[in-house]
């Protein structure tokens, strides 16, 4: 069981101009085997209640378990995709995928297994030669999540992993991370700030606040769980979109006049 609680989570950061409260009094449950996505205007927190949940970051006050043991740092069994590529220009695909195999300490045979199972989960057969440089971006984030998913962990944090890539390459992505989440029994906490994104893969939504970063509501996604892309046209996707929206329309105008430092 891979259950996330997180609770009572404040992370407060030391800046120049003083501190600043990245995340307050989150307290919020991901059960285990489910897909929740997190929305939020840029720089309300999002990247900093993943990495605390990661174990990459500490938290200031309150804490997060994961399957009911404490979070202290990174562990094997809670995997991250970042926004960023993160793939080794030097390795193949394969071995870029085995890279954190080799790190983790698993024998040879079980590495070319498991990178072998990885890479057909996220449709690069026949690519596992290739040097990311002659991959497109799409194709990198696919040896990122492969990199992630071979490790095999209970809990999946992915941090705008879509960011970078075109519409219709996000659109194909994500239904692929959505499949593979339900052919699994991962529990997966997506940040994206894209509400159409959020509605299309998961089932449930938090929606975090700017400054101090908290989640100021909870969306379920009652939509069927068959989520042809098609989805995006129904009446009940629209009101789905529009209770988000709602949601972030204050907070993302606030942040707006924050950064450009008017009032
Ligand atoms: N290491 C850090 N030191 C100081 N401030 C930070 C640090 N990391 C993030 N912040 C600040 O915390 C706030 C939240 O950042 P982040 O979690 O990256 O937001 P998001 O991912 O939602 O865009 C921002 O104001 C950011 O500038
Ligand atoms: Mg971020």
């Amino acid at each position: 069981m891979s259950e996330i609680e997180v609770d009572g989570l404040r992370v407060v950061f030391d800046a120049p101009a003083g501190p600043v409260v990245a995340v307050d009094g989150v307290s919020e449950r991901v059960e285990s085997g489910s897909f929740v996505s997190l929305v939020g205007p840029s720089g309300c927190g999002k990247s900093t209640l993943l990495a605390a949940i990661a174990g990459l970051q500490a938290a200031t006050e309150g804490g997060v378990a994961v399957g009911g043991v404490p979070v202290t740092g990174p562990d094997r069994g809670i995997g991250v995709v970042f926004q960023e590529d993160s793939t080794l220009p030097w390795r193949t695909v394969t071995d870029n995928v085995r890279f954190a195999l080799q790190i983790a300490g698993v024998s040879r045979a079980e590495q070319r297994t498991r990178a072998r199972e990885a890479i057909e989960l996220v449709g690069l057969q026949g690519f596992e030669r290739a040097y990311p440089s002659t991959l497109s971006g799409g194709m990198r984030q696919r040896v990122a999540l492969a990199r992630t998913l071979a490790l095999r962990p209970g809990v999946v944090l992915m941090d705008e992993p879509f960011a970078a890539l075109d519409q219709q390459t996000r659109i194909f992505l994500g239904a692929e991370v959505r499949d593979i989440w339900r052919r699994s029994n991962q529990t997966v906490l997506f940040v994206t700030h894209d509400i159409s994104e959020a509605i299309l893969l998961s089932q449930r939504i938090w929606v975090m606040s700017y400054r101090p970063g908290r989640i100021i509501d909870v969306v379920d996604v009652d939509l069927p769980d068959e989520r042809d892309p098609a989805v995006v046209s129904t009446p009940r996707f629209n009101e789905l979109h529009n209770r988000v929206w709602a949601s972030l329309r204050d907070e993302s105008m606030r942040g707006f006049r924050q950064r450009e430092g008017a009032t």
